[in-house]
C-alpha cells in the first residue's frame, strides 16, 4: 500500500507524476534506500513546469527535501499530530509520511486518519475541515455545470467555475458565496487567463462551448474558436502543467444519421456527424486523444452525453424533451418534426452522477476512454416522447409535421458505463416530465425567453 506512493530518487518528475496519478493522491514519495528523502506534491510538479522544468528532469530536483514529516515516537503528540494536519492543509497534500528514527519509510496517515487522530485528541468534530480536491469546471454556469457544481460540493470537492456567461448570471447568483464555490467570469478562447485557475486542481470538466446544432450554425466562426481550437489549446495547457484529469463532454450526436434498428450503436460504432456542432465534436475527441498519444500521463475521457431533460438553474427549453413539456404546459400543443428519429435520453442530474462517478474512477479505467452517457432504457423515437409529455401534461394536443429537417437519428447502447462503472440512469423521462411542468406551473417563466435557448440567445449577441 505504501509502495503506491513512492519512487526512487533517481526517478524523474514525469514517473513522479504518474505515481501521483496512478495512486488517486496529490504527493509521490520521494526514497532512497527505503529511506524517505523526499517529497513532491502535485503542485510542485506543476509550479517546476511553469517555471521551466522539463518532465524528464530527476524529480530530486523539484522535491522538498524537508517536508513535514511524523516520526513513530510523536504519534501521541497532539500538537504535533495537530501541526501535521495543518500542514496537509496549508500544502494541499492528502497524506502524511511516518517514519522511524532511522528515516525509514513505515507508515501512511492520510488526511482523514490524521483528523480522526487530532479530533479524538481535541475532542472536536470539525466534520468539514477535510482537504478537498479542486475541480474546475470550465463552462461550469451552463444548464449541466450549475447541477454539477452542487452535487460535486456534496460529494467533497471544492469547485471553481470559469465561465464567460452568455447566458446571464443568474444560474451562479445562488451559488457565489457558498463554501467550497469559487466563480471567474474568464473565457477560454483567452488562453493566457486560463493559466492561474488551472494550476492548482486536481481535475477538469471541459463544457465551455457553444452548445446545439442550431447555436453553431448561426456563428461558425465563433463555434471554430470554442468548440474545437480552443478545447485542444486548453487540453495542451493542461497536459503541459501535468492536470492530467480532463473529462471532456462530448455528445451521442457524433453517430449523426446511424440508426439501426436491429443494433443499439456503442463506442465502436462508426461517427456520423450530420452538423458542424457534431463535427467539432469528432474533431475535438480525436485531437484529444492524439494529444493524449503524444503527452506524458494525459488521461482525457470523452463523454458522449445522450440528450439532456430536466430542471437546472439554468433551464435550456431548445432541448427535445424540455421544450416539447414547457410547449405543452403553456401553449396545451406540442409540435413533433419527423417523430421516428430515434433520440437517447438523460437527466441533467444523472448526467452529473456519471461526471462524479468518472471523476472517482481510477486514472487508468478511463484514460483516453470514449463512453456513452446515458441508459439503454432511455432511447425513444421522437414521437413517443411526445406521447408522453401527452400523457404527462392531461389536454395536450399532438401536431405532427412530416417535414424534418434535422437528421439524427441514433438508438445506442449505454452498456460499457454500466459495467465500468456501475452507471444507470434513476430518473425516467415521465419523471423527467412532471419536474418540467410542476416547475413551470409554480414559476412565471416565459419559456420563450432568449435565454433560455441557445440559438435565440446567441442571436441577440
Ligand atoms: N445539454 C445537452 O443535451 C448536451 C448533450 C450532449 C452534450 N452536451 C455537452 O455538455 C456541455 C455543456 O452543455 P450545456 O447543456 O450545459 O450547455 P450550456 O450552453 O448551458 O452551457 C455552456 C456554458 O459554456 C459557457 N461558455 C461558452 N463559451 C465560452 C467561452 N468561450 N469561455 C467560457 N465559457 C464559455 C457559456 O456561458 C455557458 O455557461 C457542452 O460541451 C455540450 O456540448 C450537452
Amino acid at each position: 500500500m505504501v509502495d503506491r506512493y513512492v519512487v526512487q530518487d533517481n526517478a524523474t518528475i514525469e514517473q513522479a507524476m504518474r505515481c501521483i496519478d496512478q495512486s488517486g493522491g496529490t504527493v509521490a514519495l520521494i526514497t532512497y534506500r527505503k529511506r524517505l528523502v523526499g517529497l513532491v506534491t502535485n503542485g510542485d510538479i506543476r509550479r517546476a513546469i511553469l517555471q521551466g522544468s522539463l518532465l524528464s528532469r530527476p524529480v530530486a530536483e523539484v522535491m522538498n527535501s524537508d517536508p513535514f514529516l511524523l516520526r513513530t515516537s510523536e504519534m501521541e503528540d497532539n500538537t504535533r499530530l495537530s501541526e501535521a494536519l495543518m500542514f496537509l492543509k496549508e500544502t494541499g497534500a492528502n497524506v502524511m509520511p511516518v517514519i522511524d528514527d532511522d528515516s525509514r519509510l513505515l507508515d501512511l496517515l492520510f488526511t482523514p486518519q490524521l483528523e480522526a487522530l487530532v479530533s479524538r485528541a481535541l475532542r472536536k468534530t470539525d466534520g468539514d475541515s477535510k482537504q478537498r480536491p479542486r475541480i474546475l469546471l470550465v463552462g461550469g454556469a451552463g444548464y449541466i455545470g450549475s447541477v454539477l457544481a452542487r452535487l460535486l460540493i456534496e460529494n467533497g470537492f471544492d469547485v471553481r467555475v470559469a465561465d464567460r456567461l452568455m447566458y446571464g448570471r443568474e444560474p451562479i447568483e445562488t451559488l457565489i458565496g457558498q463554501p467550497h464555490y469559487e466563480f471567474f467570469r474568464s473565457d477560454i478562447r483567452h488562453i493566457e487567463n486560463m493559466i492561474d485557475l488551472v494550476a492548482d486542481v486536481y481535475a477538469v470538466v471541459h463544457m465551455a462551448e457553444i452548445v446545439g446544432d442550431p447555436a453553431c450554425a448561426l456563428d461558425p466562426s465563433l463555434a471554430l474558436e470554442t468548440n474545437f481550437l480552443s478545447v485542444l489549446a486548453f487540453a495542451t495547457l493542461c497536459s503541459h502543467i501535468q492536470v492530467n484529469r480532463f473529462v471532456y463532454l462530448s455528445s451521442c450526436s457524433v453517430y449523426g444519421a446511424n440508426s439501426n434498428p436491429d443494433k443499439l450503436l456503442t463506442e465502436d460504432s462508426p461517427l456520423n456527424p450530420v452538423s458542424l456542432y457534431a463535427q467539432m465534436k469528432v474533431k475535438t475527441e480525436s485531437g484529444l486523444v492524439e494529444l493524449a498519444e503524444r503527452s506524458v500521463n494525459f488521461s482525457p475521457v470523452l463523454l458522449r452525453l445522450a440528450t439532456v431533460f430536466g430542471w437546472s438553474l439554468r433551464p435550456r427549453f431548445d432541448l427535445v424533451v424540455n421544450r416539447m413539456t414547457a410547449q405543452a404546459v403553456r401553449d396545451g400543443t406540442i409540435t413533433i418534426f419527423g417523430g421516428e428519429q430515434w433520440r437517447p435520453n438523460i437527466h441533467v442530474s444523472d448526467v452529473s452522477r456519471a461526471i462524479l462517478a468518472v471523476l472517482q474512477a481510477p486514472v487508468v479505467d478511463i484514460s483516453c476512454r470514449a463512453l456513452n452517457v446515458g441508459d439503454n432504457d432511455l432511447n425513444y423515437q421522437v414521437r413517443e416522447i411526445g406521447e408522453s409529455v401527452a400523457r404527462g401534461v392531461v389536454g395536450t394536443r399532438i401536431q405532427l409535421e412530416v417535414d424534418n429537417t434535422d437528421k439524427r437519428d441514433y438508438r445506442v447502447s449505454f452498456d460499457a458505463i454500466r459495467e465500468l462503472l456501475g452507471f444507470e440512469a434513476s430518473v425516467s423521462l415521465s419523471d423527467g416530465i412532471r419536474e418540467i411542468s410542476e416547475f413551470l406551473d409554480l414559476e412565471s417563466v416565459d419559456f420563450h425567453h432568449p435565454r433560455y435557448n441557445n440559438l435565440y440567445s446567441l442571436r441577440m449577441q
